[in-house]
């Protein structure tokens, strides 16, 4: 357990500088604010269901499942076409 607590403190305390873009370019002209969904939504579970890192099965079928869900449920965010795909 304490070996688990401290390797996702690395990880977080690492993400925000050396790993993680702050923003990542995805598909079809996607500018995703990582850093700021970081921020913003805390949980990285949201997006990262196991660990943090590269995204098993990332696709449009996961990214307008999981993306645009969110910003329909929440009212928040981009849920058009263009809003995302610019
Ligand atoms: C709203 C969704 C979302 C949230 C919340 C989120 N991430 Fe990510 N993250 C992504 C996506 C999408 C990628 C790109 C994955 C890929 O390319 O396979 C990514 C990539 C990463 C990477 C890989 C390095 C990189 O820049 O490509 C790391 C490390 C990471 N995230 C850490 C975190 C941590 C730590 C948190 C929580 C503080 C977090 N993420 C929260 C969506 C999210
Ligand atoms: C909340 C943001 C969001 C919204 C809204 C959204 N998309 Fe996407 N879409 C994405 C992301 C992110 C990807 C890329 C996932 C990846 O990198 O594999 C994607 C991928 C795609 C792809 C596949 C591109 C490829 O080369 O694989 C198509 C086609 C697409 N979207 C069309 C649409 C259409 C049409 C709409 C409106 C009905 C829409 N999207 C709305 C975020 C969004
Ligand atoms: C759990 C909720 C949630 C998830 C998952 C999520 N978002 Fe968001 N997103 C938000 C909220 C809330 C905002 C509004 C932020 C604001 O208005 O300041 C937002 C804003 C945005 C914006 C508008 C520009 C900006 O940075 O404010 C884009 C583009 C966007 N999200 C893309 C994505 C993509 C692409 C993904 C998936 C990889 C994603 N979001 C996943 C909640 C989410």
């Amino acid at each position: 357990m304490k070996k688990i607590v401290v390797a996702l403190i690395t990880v977080v305390a690492f993400a925000g500088t050396a790993f993680a873009a702050d923003v990542i370019d995805m598909k079809k002209g996607v500018k995703f604010t990582h850093k700021k969904h970081q921020e913003l939504l805390k949980d990285c579970k949201k997006c990262h269901e196991k660990a943090p890192g590269k995204i098993e099965g990332l696709g449009k079928e996961w990214a307008h499942k999981t993306c645009k869900g969110c910003h329909e449920t929440g009212k928040k965010g981009p849920a058009t076409c263009k809003g995302c795909h610019p």
